[in-house]
């Protein structure tokens, strides 16, 4: 008999960053983050058991894949078939639906989706926080995509990988929305990973990082409490430059900064100095991302037609957290 899973994930964008491993190995973070998952990105990815197989297969787009990208998802999914003591091979056929445009790593939803996926094709009983720490053996950021909304991922304790996973805090069913000034949808020139450990090992900044991303965290959780929009902004603006200054302090610095996006956060000031709530925040890349509200969304977009082309201008609204979908679907 044939055991499938197919399951759908949302990508997150984070409010409070994580940037650096305490532990390279289990992918535990050294501080804990939050995050907010978009509807407008995700990916679904269908899992089937093939126990005759040798070897795993996995299309992406239904493109197959080569020797270095399924020997990285095949070790990912050796974590499942330990915990279901099943050793047969799988294929997995993923599909990003990510706009191309937008330039956004799809690592977050395509992890999460893959364990949930697995879990279902291997038949284990687990539960969404767990599954949580199963998706943060891919991707750090792939742990908070297992839930929508706001969502946190605490960082646990020592090695102990159970205790770093994912926990809901709101369903941000309040008018929040998510604007992407993609700047350059090209592959980044240096990986999270290995942006990551060099920050850790040589940024004099980074011990100071870690201390106030922890405060920022307290200071972000009261302020969704609150729903108060505008202190959120102000809380994510400032903590994802503090993680872009604690790269520029690594030896040899390191900046995913471009021209257009120095242009993007200009200008995402100016409209706020007009009195539109709006802030920025980026990730390993150059591409700008604007927190806002969505009742702004279009006059934001209107104002940024002036300096952007509207393909660079992508709106998403706030995602949902996995689902398993029927193998018809
Ligand atoms: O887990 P990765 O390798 O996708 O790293 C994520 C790093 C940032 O996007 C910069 C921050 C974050 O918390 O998502």
């Amino acid at each position: 008999m044939e055991n499938s899973g197919l399951c759908r994930a949302h990508t997150n964008i984070a409010l409070i960053k994580y940037w650096g491993k305490r532990d390279e190995n289990l992918f535990l973070p050294m501080n804990s983050s939050l995050s907010l998952t978009l509807d407008a990105f995700y990916t679904d990815t269908k899992v089937t058991l093939e126990p005759t197989a040798e070897a795993d297969t996995f299309y992406l787009n239904g493109v197959l894949q080569g020797e270095k990208e399924t020997q990285k998802i095949a070790n990912f999914i050796d974590l499942f078939r330990h915990e279901a003591n099943n050793n047969s091979r799988v294929k997995v056929e993923s599909y990003n639906h990510v706009p191309t445009a937008a330039g956004l790593a799809s690592s977050a939803s395509a992890f999460a989706a893959l364990s949930g996926a697995c879990r279902d094709a291997f038949n284990l009983e687990l539960s969404t926080e767990v599954l949580s720490t199963f998706a943060r053996r891919g991707s750090g950021s792939a742990t908070r995509s297992l839930y929508g909304g706001f969502v946190e991922w605490n960082k646990g304790i020592d090695h102990d990988s159970l205790s770093s996973h994912a926990i809901p805090i709101d369903a941000a069913d309040w008018d929040v929305a998510m604007l992407v000034i993609a700047v350059n949808t090209g592959e980044k020139k240096l990986s999270s990973r290995v942006g990551m450990k060099q920050t850790v090992e040589t940024s004099a900044f980074y011990p100071a990082w870690v201390e106030s991303a922890e405060k920022d965290l307290i200071a972000i959780k009261d302020a969704i409490q609150a729903q108060d929009f505008i202190r959120v902004g102000e809380i994510t603006e400032a903590n994802g430059m503090k993680m872009h200054g604690t790269m520029l302090g690594a030896i040899p610095p390191i900046s995913y900064w471009e021209p257009e996006s120095v242009k993007a956060f200009q200008k995402i000031q100016e409209i706020r100095a007009q009195g539109i709530p709006c802030y920025v925040t980026m990730d390993a890349g150059p591409n700008v991302k604007v927190l806002c509200q969505g009742s702004n969304i279009e006059k934001i977009k209107k104002i940024l037609l002036k300096d952007f082309k509207p393909d660079q201008l992508i709106t998403s609204g706030v995602g949902s957290g996995i689902q398993s979908l029927k193998l018809s679907d």
